[in-house]
């Protein structure tokens, strides 16, 4: 096979068979085709696009381009979940210990904060001692124990979207429906689950900016699930504004814990019961979104939820004081407030520009490289349809440095818009898919 025919085919916009797309992964995975040339296919990707079979094809040999998680010895259902990335998206820390402790296994990989958006990595990190590296054995002991594993991706997971995520940043071309979903579900598949709930972002702060995009994107990912035997349901949810009130990794860690304890209600407590209700569902252990939803409360109500919290702290050598002192968690000292200019309700936010003044603070990383300030980031005081008086705090911004935190501020100041009319909430769960 000549991998310039494969380019050529592509380009023309015909549909490449099983084979191609086998040679192009493991041309990709051995680096016996040169960058130069899969960027190329990459951009012939994004403008002539790849059925859903074609996508199929991709997914299967970037799962099998590395090791797969084989999970089958631990009993039990194995649910994962996994969201395409928004601001004070901390529904993780809070649906994998409810949803583990009704008994369901929950065994994640989960990501670090890229751009914008946070990753359920750097949170964990921020409490004291938690580790990230588990080997495969470590976690197929703990699943077993525990119900209950959070770990980092092994780096021989899915080598070719290690690779093709690498180029398509730098391409222009990370905006393909097929190739973002692929990249997903890619190492979904070879992270062993048998099912996978994903939560598919919409809005300002996230990666699809409108509902057609990403209902196209949820269903490419739940006919993947279809092609390759993996239950999936995908919930479209909402980033209009940031799903909770605080963000940065100490602060999302704090909002979790408060969450878990009964104390904190609204749009993240929502929707992580709901992400967490289809989990349960997918596990056949409920037999309605409304069933699920209402054992996950009662797991918060009866402080099982927060015990499995504690055992997974103890488990992998986090601090578990932090639960009841959350001093124990870092806070950077440097704090400045946003006020609000005029009197008013807010009428909406601009969540990506709120997810960058975070980054500003040093909560996210601007390159790959770049460490993070756990105690950074932001506290909203405000939501979409609060009353504001002219002079009143709308958030508070926390960084290492006063010029950081400045720098924020510069940021946030054009993110809340405030006007006269006490405008519609924005809807928070917008569609379910189903495979
Ligand atoms: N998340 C991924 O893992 N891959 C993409 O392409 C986009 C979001």
């Amino acid at each position: 096979m000549d991998f310039l025919d494969i380019l050529l085919k592509k380009r023309q916009g015909k549909k490449l068979t099983k084979q191609e797309m086998d040679y192009f992964v493991s041309g990709v995975t051995n680096e016996t085709i040169p960058d130069y040339q899969i960027s190329a296919f990459l951009m012939a990707v994004y403008f002539q696009s790849l059925d859903e079979e074609e996508t199929a094809y991709l997914t299967t040999a970037m799962a099998n381009s590395g090791e797969l998680f084989d999970l089958s010895c631990v009993p039990g259902f194995k649910a994962d979940k996994h969201s395409t990335g928004g601001v004070s998206d901390t529904t993780t820390l809070i649906l994998a210990p409810l949803v583990a402790s009704t008994g369901v296994n929950v065994v994640k990989m989960s990501g670090r904060g890229l751009g914008f958006s946070g990753g359920t990595l750097d949170k964990l990190e921020a409490i004291p001692h938690f580790s990230i590296d588990v080997t495969q054995q470590q976690a197929i002991q703990w699943a077993k124990k525990s119900h209950i594993v959070i770990m980092g991706q092994s780096k021989n997971l899915t080598p070719a979207d290690q690779k093709l995520y690498a180029l398509r940043d730098v391409t222009a071309t990370v905006e393909s429906l097929p190739l973002i979903a692929s990249s997903i579900m890619s190492k979904k598949i070879a992270a062993g689950a048998d099912g996978i709930v994903l939560d598919v972002k919409c809005g300002s702060g996230a990666f699809m900016k409108t509902l057609e995009d990403a209902q196209r994107l949820g269903s490419i990912m739940a006919a993947m699930g279809r092609h390759v035997g993996k239950k999936i349901t995908v919930v479209i949810s909402s980033m209009a504004q940031p799903l909770g009130n605080y963000i940065g990794n100490s602060l999302e860690v704090i909002e979790a814990i408060e969450t878990l304890k009964g104390n904190v209600k609204g749009d993240l407590l929502t929707v992580s019961i709901t992400l967490g209700a289809h989990m349960l569902l997918l596990a056949e252990k409920v037999s309605s979104e409304e069933e699920g939803k209402a054992l996950l409360l009662k797991q918060i109500e009866n402080g099982q939820g927060l015990a499995k919290f504690k055992e997974l702290l103890q488990q992998q050598g986090g601090d578990c004081n932090v639960i009841e002192d959350k001093t124990l968690l870092p806070i950077s000292p440097c704090k400045v407030c946003l006020l609000a200019q005029a009197s008013g309700y807010v009428q909406s936010m601009d969540t990506a520009c709120i997810g960058r003044a975070s980054q500003q603070t040093g909560a996210g990383r601007k390159q790959k490289t770049d460490s993070i300030d756990f105690g950074a980031g932001i506290i909203l005081k405000k939501r979409i349809g609060h009353k504001v008086e002219k002079g009143e705090v709308l958030a508070e911004i926390y960084s290492a440095s006063l010029e950081r935190s400045q720098n924020a501020l510069a940021i946030l100041q054009n993110a809340i818009v405030i006007g006269k009319d006490c405008p519609p909430q924005p809807p928070l769960l917008l569609d379910i898919i189903t495979a």
